[in-house]
């Protein structure tokens, strides 16, 4: 086990490059299973969980080839098991990914279920109602779905609550299927559109992909491609809100400011100053300490999830009192307790915590628990008084690029040490 050590106190100051997108990535790997050619996918970032995903690609037999310039090749053309096993789905939730795509290219698959994690309980029943509605046969025994069909028959199927996965899934299993599918109530996020045109350059036909709307003329099969993966939204984000939460002065390049125009909104509240170009945006709060803001998480274009745990860490120090409500996941405000500890005034109030920020916290041993939780203790150590160590360190690994070497680059004094504490099960977000 590892830890973070972090000496606090230090306002962000620099530029960071934003990393490809962990949640267009694991998409587009599935992707390649549609295809008995190589899927060529660039801007891929190093990430614990796309290690895990070519973990179990490999599982199955396909070939995947690793270029240094961040660029993988995946040839589905030698599979030979279309299963993902559940020691490995338990480590990463998105494994669920695959159902889809080779039960449209092969006709089968038995992947576990994922079971709930830390941020809520999960369920995969619109992906499995979805892909029965397409035709399939699909049981669930000792915890393995397993889903049988024939070639899959496209059809009009509404989603009974917006799911990013959910709708990644049955729209890669249209691709292959015979007929139109029309999905509605579809996710909307950057990272679906991001996929539908992936899946458009293998040969798909795809229409309204970030609309709630998308539909989708089946083919009798896909060739290969090459895919650059867009900027990730949520560790852009997350460096700007360190640096509201530390009143510094950060820019992150290689991203794209339209994919985060919530976030923004929000730490412009915070009385930030933002500037953005093309390719980069600058958040400068150096000037005071941050206002309070109200933040209440839905559904892309509306404030997203994965910013909230960091939203609170802006509260916890903001000058006012904050709300904070999550509407999308039944659990995740673990991070307040932690953040308890470091001196946070937090009130839970159902799904809303209302927060009393405070000048400043105070540096304390505090546990990781799930992957935007973890960076959110991460700014709060960067943010607070004296040291703080972040255990469980592998949450932030699955879905942050060197985390510590960005922020030491912004020049946080943060550095990486064996944790030789006891610790408990480990489960994924
Ligand atoms: C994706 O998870 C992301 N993961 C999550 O990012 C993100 O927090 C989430 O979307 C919401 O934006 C990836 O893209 C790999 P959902 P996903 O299906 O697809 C319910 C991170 O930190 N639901 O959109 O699993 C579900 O319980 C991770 O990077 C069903 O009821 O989330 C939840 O309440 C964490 N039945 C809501 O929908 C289903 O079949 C949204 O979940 C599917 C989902």
């Amino acid at each position: 086990m590892e830890m973070l050590r972090i000496e606090g106190g230090t306002p962000l100051a620099g530029e960071v490059r934003a990393s490809g997108a962990k949640n267009a990535t694991l998409p587009v790997l599935a992707a390649s299973l549609l295809l008995d050619e190589p899927l060529i996918i660039e801007n891929v970032p190093h990430l614990e969980d796309v290690t895990t995903s070519n973990v179990l690609l490999a599982h199955m037999g396909v070939g995947v080839t690793m270029y240094d310039n961040m660029a993988l090749a995946v040839d589905a053309s030698t599979i030979v098991r279309c299963e993902a096993p559940y020691d490995l789905v338990k480590t990463m939730r998105a494994s669920i990914l695959v159902l889809g795509p080779l039960l449209a290219r092969r006709g089968h698959a038995d992947v576990s279920l994922p079971g709930g994690c830390a941020i809520g309980s999960r369920p995969v029943d619109i992906h499995l109602a979805g892909l029965e509605a397409m035709g399939a046969e699909i049981t669930v025994e000792g915890g393995i779905i397993k889903a049988r069909a024939g070639r899959l028959t496209g059809t009009r199927f509404a989603m009974e609550s917006v799911t990013v996965t959910g709708t990644e899934n049955l729209m890669m299993a249209a691709t292959l299927a015979d007929g139109d599918t029309v999905l509605e109530n579809a996710a909307r996020e950057p990272e679906v559109v991001d996929l539908a045109q992936c899946l458009v350059a293998m040969g798909a036909e795809i229409q309204g992909a970030g609309t709630s709307t998308i539909r989708i003329r089946g083919k009798s099969r896909l060739h290969g491609a090459r895919h650059r993966v867009l900027p990730d939204r949520i560790e852009t984000g997350t460096f700007l809100a360190a640096a509201v939460a530390t009143k510094g002065i950060v820019t992150v390049s290689q991203t794209d400011p339209a994919l985060l125009e919530a976030t923004a909104e929000k730490l412009a509240a915070t009385g930030a100053r933002i500037e953005s170009g093309s390719d980069w945006i600058r958040v400068d709060a150096s000037a005071q300490r941050p206002r309070a803001v109200n933040i209440r998480t839905s559904p892309y274009p509306g404030f997203a999830t994965d910013m909230q745990a960091q939203f609170c860490v802006i509260a916890a120090v903001a000058n006012g009192t904050s709300s904070v409500t999550e509407t999308v996941f039944e659990n995740r405000f673990m991070h307040a307790a932690e953040l308890e500890r470091m001196g946070a005034m937090i009130r839970p109030e159902g799904n809303t915590l209302v927060i009393t920020g405070q000048p400043t916290l105070t540096g304390a041993p505090v546990m990781a628990t799930d992957l935007r939780a973890s960076v959110s203790l991460v700014i709060a150590g960067i943010a607070a008084s004296g040291t703080t160590d972040v255990r469980r360190v592998y949450h932030i690994d699955r879905g942050y690029e060197c985390v510590e070497e960005k922020m030491a680059q912004l020049g946080a004094q943060i550095q990486r040490l064996p944790d030789k504490q006891p610790v408990g099960s480990t489960v994924a977000s």
